[in-house]
């Protein structure tokens, strides 16, 4: 037995990937294109390890989708490649359109024909995860309820259209072929190997470096943070006990303002590495904050029911905001080389070398 993840490479992946591996045995060949997103320093601890098969490749490129089924059969697939940063999808949607949907597609049509060909008990074991995000729900009014699974689709950037049309898909799949599928929506993770353009990374990045801290509009967005692990342990559990072509809302119900996320990563920075011990003559990483432009369209707030998840499956996170986002700085602290290469680009060297120019 085994199973295939592909965007394992990425922030959430490689953080699954790490996971499984502590809780099981089972193999996991993991795909994933290496874009710019995709990083194998962050799987570095498992050099030499036989249970984990890494595979350079695009969830597009059917023929390598269908070898690499054909080779490993493994029982279950967990979908997490994609294009993940709102605001290079604002920048530019093609990439968005191209992996989110077409190649959701594309790896849809691979899964369904190996899916056909195995025997029927192996077919009823079979599952296809597909990892998805709360922002397919589009935005939410300060007093409007939580995001439940049943709020209708209303997604308003690049980003999460595309998600939202893979989400569709995977469904579509469900009812027309009877393709065992599951979907999570998510919320906002952090924790490690999380790239430094998106929020939390890019203000400890930018802090420590004295650069300004760029909060958009006027940092009153609200976003569910849910550390990265918890979202792990989710998709384990519906991968394991989820009910066939059903969604689960996943979600850390730690509703933070932008600006109090960044106030708090501040206090934290000012007392584990105080601006004095970076040569920065601040009394407080506050003062870097500054607000800048807003993004487009940019969604005001989002949140998660989670009762479905709590209820069927008794899932719970385990991580509280303030204890998550503390373990967050020290893992940053500790592994700076880890930033400097990605911020450096360095960490593409080793793609180049690998698998030349
Ligand atoms: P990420 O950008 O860090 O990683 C994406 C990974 O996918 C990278 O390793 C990249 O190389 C790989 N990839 C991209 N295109 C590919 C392709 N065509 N074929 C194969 N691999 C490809 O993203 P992330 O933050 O780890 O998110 C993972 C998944 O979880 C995404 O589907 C995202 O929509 C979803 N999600 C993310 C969050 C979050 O807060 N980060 C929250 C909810 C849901
Ligand atoms: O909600 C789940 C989603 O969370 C995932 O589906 C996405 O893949 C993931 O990138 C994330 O999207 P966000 O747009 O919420 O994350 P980001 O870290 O880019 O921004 C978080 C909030 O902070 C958002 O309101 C925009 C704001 N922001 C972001 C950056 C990068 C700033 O104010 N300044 C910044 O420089």
């Amino acid at each position: 037995m085994s199973i295939l993840v592909t965007g394992g490479a990425g922030f959430i992946g490689a953080n699954f990937v790490l996971d499984w591996l502590v809780h099981h045995d089972e193999p996991i060949i993991n795909l994933d294109k290496l874009t710019y997103a995709g990083n194998l320093e962050n799987l570095a601890s498992l050099e030499g390890d036989a249970r984990h098969i890494f595979v350079r490749g695009d969830i597009s490129d059917t023929i390598l989708v269908d070898q690499l089924l054909h080779e490993h059969r493994p029982r279950a697939i967990i979908n997490f490649a994609a294009e993940s940063h709102v605001d290079r999808s604002i920048h530019g949607p093609g990439d968005f359109i191209q992996t989110n949907i077409v190649g959701t597609f594309h790896l849809l049509e691979s899964v369904r024909a190996y899916w056909d060909g195995l025997e029927s008990e192996f077919q009823q074991l079979f599952r296809f995860l597909h990892v998805s995000t709360d922002e397919v729900y589009g935005s939410l009014g300060k007093d409007d309820p939580a995001f439940s699974e049943i709020n209708r689709y209303e997604p308003n950037s690049p980003y999460s259209a595309s998600k939202a049309a893979s989400d569709h898909l995977v469904r579509a799949y469900h009812h027309t072929y009877g393709l065992p599928v599951l979907t999570t929506n998510c919320s906002n993770n952090y924790g490690p190997y999380h790239f430094p353009e998106k929020l939390i990374p890019l203000i400890i990045h930018n802090a420590l470096a004295g650069k300004s801290l760029p909060i958009y509009g006027d940092g009153q967005q609200i976003r569910d943070w849910l550390y990265v692990k918890d979202h792990c342990s989710a998709i384990r559990r519906v991968l394991e006990a989820g009910r066939v072509g059903e969604t689960y809302n996943v979600g850390g119900t730690n509703e933070k303002t932008n600006l109090d996320v960044v106030h708090t990563l501040c206090d934290i920075l000012d007392e584990l590495a105080p601006p004095a011990t970076c040569n920065l003559s601040l009394t407080s990483y506050r003062s870097l904050i500054t607000f800048v432009k807003d993004r487009p369209g940019h969604d005001r707030r989002y949140a998660m029911d989670t009762s479905k998840l709590e209820r069927e499956l008794g899932w719970r996170p385990r991580e509280t905001f303030e204890a998550g986002i503390r373990k967050t700085v020290v893992w940053y602290l500790a592994n700076q080389n880890w930033v400097t290469n990605v911020t450096s680009g360095a960490y593409r060297d080793w793609v180049s070398r690998h698998y030349g120019a």
